[in-house]
């Protein structure tokens, strides 16, 4: 069974292998579980048998107007059963009160997103590629 959980109480560094997949330069797993430390709300999926994390989503917000969604990512073996979905439907839910949620995304996957009561918007961005990685022990 799939449990949906915003702590991370037992949750550890090798719980959360295996994820940014396709990404030249990864975070490591001790930089994704920072990076989930430091959102200010985040969602995890956790599947009952093997305790492994299967999916994540995070936030970063003022928690007074915006929150914008950075991260959403199922594991490849745990795709096309609703956890994407039921992660940002928790996240959506979370921030209803907000004026503005946002999030970027490439065109494939706009249905997906429309699906969950989302809008088109252009955007604009910054991709420092050589800091994908991010840099470890930096905001500690
Ligand atoms: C996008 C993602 C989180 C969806 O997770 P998921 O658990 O497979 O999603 P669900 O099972 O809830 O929904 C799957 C549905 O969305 C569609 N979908 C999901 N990602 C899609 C994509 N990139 N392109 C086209 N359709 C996509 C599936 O075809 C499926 O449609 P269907 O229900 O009509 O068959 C997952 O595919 C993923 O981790 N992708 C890689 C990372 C990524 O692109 N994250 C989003 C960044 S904005």
């Amino acid at each position: 069974m799939i449990r949906y959980i915003d702590s991370l109480e037992g949750v550890s560094v090798p719980m959360l292998a295996g994820f940014f997949v396709g990404w030249p330069k990864p975070p490591v797993a001790e930089t994704h579980l920072k990076i989930l430390r430091q959102s200010d709300y985040f969602l995890l999926a956790v599947d009952d048998e093997s305790s492994k994390v299967v999916g994540f989503i995070n936030a970063i917000s003022d928690r007074i107007m915006s929150a914008y969604i950075p991260l959403l990512e199922v594991l490849p073996e745990y795709k096309n059963q609703g956890i994407g979905s039921e992660l940002a439907r928790r996240m959506i839910d979370h921030y209803r009160e907000l004026y503005m949620i946002d999030l970027t995304c490439n065109k494939e996957t706009q249905p997906f997103y429309e699906r969950l009561g989302m809008q088109k918007m252009t955007m604009m961005m910054i991709r420092n590629f050589d800091r994908q990685a991010c840099a470890s022990g930096e905001n500690e």
